[in-house]
């Protein structure tokens, strides 16, 4: 008797830590949806972990930007007949530049596949986890949404910040309405290998960081994977990283700042 496979939707799974996560899911033997802009880096990451771990990965291709692309999104895996167990919000980027230098339709684009897209899948994919009485949504957050603003990359942290929050309501909801076994993340990594410091023009500004400073996209998802599983509702990788986020609690809110600022001048070109 064949067992039905859980499916994990991924978000920007064509690279970095979205790749990750499918072949952590895949190895964990879960079927997949990989989602992102390139298709062909998709396909090419379906068919590796297809042969490796005899699952299904499916490869629906769209941009997050697109204000309709997340109920586009659930309406193709509603006709291709694919129940989400597990949705992975991961897809992202830094946009460079200040708040003054940008264009609206920048930032436009930004709020719509940072945070519109992860609140609107949530929304649409909740009602089916809660009917299947089980689900898992891991939200990729950041550090920075930890710490304090800086200069630079204006909305990175406000965004970052809000998705923990966000995952902290939602496993709160979950929880108060009975649903068990319906756990929500928000995974919060510092500086990871992938790349997200290329796509924002930060690659050699932040080869100056010092090496321990750095993760590998590995421990940071098993680590989010580990924390959903628990029901931790957020999660913050790495000891370096566990420490700075402790840091940024405890420091009087001026003296968190000026840390912030300071160190952020080194990598944010304004
Ligand atoms: N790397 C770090 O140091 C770090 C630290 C903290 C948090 N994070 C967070 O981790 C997440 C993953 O980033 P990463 O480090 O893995 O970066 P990455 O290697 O650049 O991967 C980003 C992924 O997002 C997808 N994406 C970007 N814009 C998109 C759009 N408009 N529509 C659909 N997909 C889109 C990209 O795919 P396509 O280009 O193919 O569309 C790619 O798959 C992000 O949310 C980021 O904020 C990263």
């Amino acid at each position: 008797m064949s067992m039905k496979r859980r499916v994990c939707l991924i978000t920007g799974a064509s690279a970095g830590i979205g790749a990750e996560f499918a072949r952590q899911y895949a190895a964990l033997g879960w079927d997949l949806v990989l989602t992102a802009r390139r298709e062909d880096r998709l396909q090419q990451l379906a068919s590796e972990v297809n042969s490796k771990h005899r699952i299904e990965a499916h490869v629906i291709a769209c941009d997050l930007a697109d204000p309709s692309a997340p109920a586009q999104l659930v309406a193709e895996l509603e006709s291709r007949g694919i129940e989400v167990d597990a949705l992975v919000n991961n897809a992202g980027y830094g946009l460079p530049g200040t708040f003054f230098s940008t264009r609206w339709e920048e930032q436009e684009a930004f709020l719509q596949v940072l945070l519109k897209a992860p609140v609107e899948l949530t929304h649409r994919l909740l009602p089916g986890m809660a009917a299947r009485s089980f689900g898992r949504i891991i939200n990729v957050a950041s550090l920075a949404g930890y710490t304090a603003g800086s200069a630079g990359h204006t909305l990175y942290g406000p965004v970052k910040a809000a998705l923990i929050k966000f995952s902290e309501s939602i496993a709160a909801e979950c929880k108060a309405l009975g649903h068990q076994d319906i756990r929500c993340t928000a995974l919060c990594p510092g500086f990871t290998w992938s790349e997200f410091h290329d796509v924002n023009g930060t690659r050699e500004a932040t080869k100056q960081m010092p090496k321990w400073m750095w993760m590998q996209a590995e421990p940071v998802v098993a680590a989010g994977i580990a924390a959903v599983n628990r029901g931790q509702p957020v999660i913050v990788p790495g000891g370096v990283n566990k420490l700075i986020a402790t840091l940024a609690r405890v420091l009087p809110e001026p003296a968190g700042r000026a840390l912030v600022s300071a160190q952020s001048a080194r990598y944010r070109k304004l």
